[in-house]
């Protein structure tokens, strides 16, 4: 089969499409024929040299991917060749096959197309377990995320309206006609506009209930800030940084919470048990048409250096998906 190898950390360029030998399933896994695979923020610092695989988990980039069961180990009974799924992965969804821990599976969702389904499993699964599970929103309560033009903010705002939470998202004034498509109630421009007065001035002083952050050191002081009294704050991202000073008396005076997770390093069985929950709670909504999702171009496997340049300048809207021929 071919993959997107990594011979040399660097630029896009790194990327080289090449023959490597094809994965064999381990007992619980099963190999899935690759439709489409997309490109996530992290993808661009492994290119780097800067975020490798956990050790067990394929070299070639790629969280997720959509496709075909083409085989299934000597211990999987509830998956079957033929069936049309997407995957999370912890790598390996850069290439024509993969081979997934058969927890880490789910169906194709119905009325969805089998290539669009690659830009669903890592943020369906990254922003469910980090909104709900962790930070626990509720109909009526207001979420803010910050970044929601990016292929995890789609995804979160279109989960907090069909959770009939209000949704407030920050990102650059371009991208503001589309968060209102997907139903956030106001876009905020960071670039512009301090968005701890914005979120104050929108919700009446309260503050919101949820945050769901990309920047880390960068916004969390302004994140403490802009917290209701009660309020949880999910980091799932450091792009603004790791280290930052904390005011514990602002965070015990709110009574908050702060969490902040990864997903792609933890335990396999933790894993399942968040696509278990994705596909109980998430997939009926995708499948109703609530949550859709949102791509912003289709492009070749072989080409994943030119889908990283797009990503890398943040000119997209959503999931920026490779496909296989
Ligand atoms: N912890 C986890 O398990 C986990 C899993 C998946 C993803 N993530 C993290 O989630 C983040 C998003 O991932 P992705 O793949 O969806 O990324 P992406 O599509 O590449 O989007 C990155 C976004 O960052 C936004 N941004 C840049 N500076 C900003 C600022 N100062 N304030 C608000 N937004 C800003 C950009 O929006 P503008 O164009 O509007 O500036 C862009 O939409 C990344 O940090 C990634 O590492 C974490």
């Amino acid at each position: 089969m071919h993959a997107i190898t990594i011979p040399e950390p660097g630029g896009p360029e790194a990327l080289v499409w090449a023959e490597v030998p094809d994965p064999e399933p381990g007992p619980r896994e099963v190999i899935v024929d690759v439709r489409a695979s997309a490109v996530n923020r992290a993808d661009l610092l492994q290119r780097q040299g800067h975020y490798p695989p956990p050790p067990g988990a394929p070299a070639y980039p790629g969280l997720e991917c959509s496709g075909v069961i083409s085989a299934v180990g000597s211990d999987v009974t509830d998956w079957r060749v033929g069936q049309e799924v997407c995957a999370l992965l912890a790598g390996g969804g850069y290439a024509e096959r993969v081979a997934v821990p058969a927890g880490q599976l789910l169906p194709a969702p119905v009325g969805v197309d089998l290539v669009d389904a690659a830009a669903l499993p890592e943020v369906a699964c990254t922003v469910w377990s980090n909104v709900v599970q962790l930070a626990g929103l509720r109909s009526g309560q207001t979420l803010l995320v910050h970044g929601g033009g990016s292929g995890i903010g789609t995804f979160a705002v279109q989960l907090g309206v069909a959770l009939d939470a209000t949704v407030l998202a920050t990102a650059r004034a371009a991208k503001h006609d589309r968060l209102r498509e997907l139903g956030a109630a106001h876009a905020i421009d960071y670039s512009e506009q301090d968005f701890v007065e914005e979120v104050r001035r929108l919700t009446d002083g309260r503050g919101a209930d949820v945050i769901l952050d990309i920047m880390g050191a960068g916004y969390l002081a302004r994140n403490v800030a802009a917290l209701a009294t009660g309020g949880r704050l999910a980091v799932i991202g450091l792009q603004g940084g790791r280290k930052a000073e904390l005011d514990l008396g602002a965070l015990m005076t709110k009574r908050a919470t702060i969490t902040a997770t990864t997903l792609r390093a933890r335990p396999l069985a933790e894993k399942a048990t968040i696509v278990w929950g994705v596909r109980d709670e998430v997939w009926p909504l995708v499948e109703a048409g609530k949550i859709r999702p949102i791509v912003e171009r289709r492009m070749p496997m072989a080409d994943a250096a030119d889908a990283h340049r797009l990503v890398e300048s943040s000119d997209h809207f959503g999931k920026v998906l490779l496909t296989t021929s």
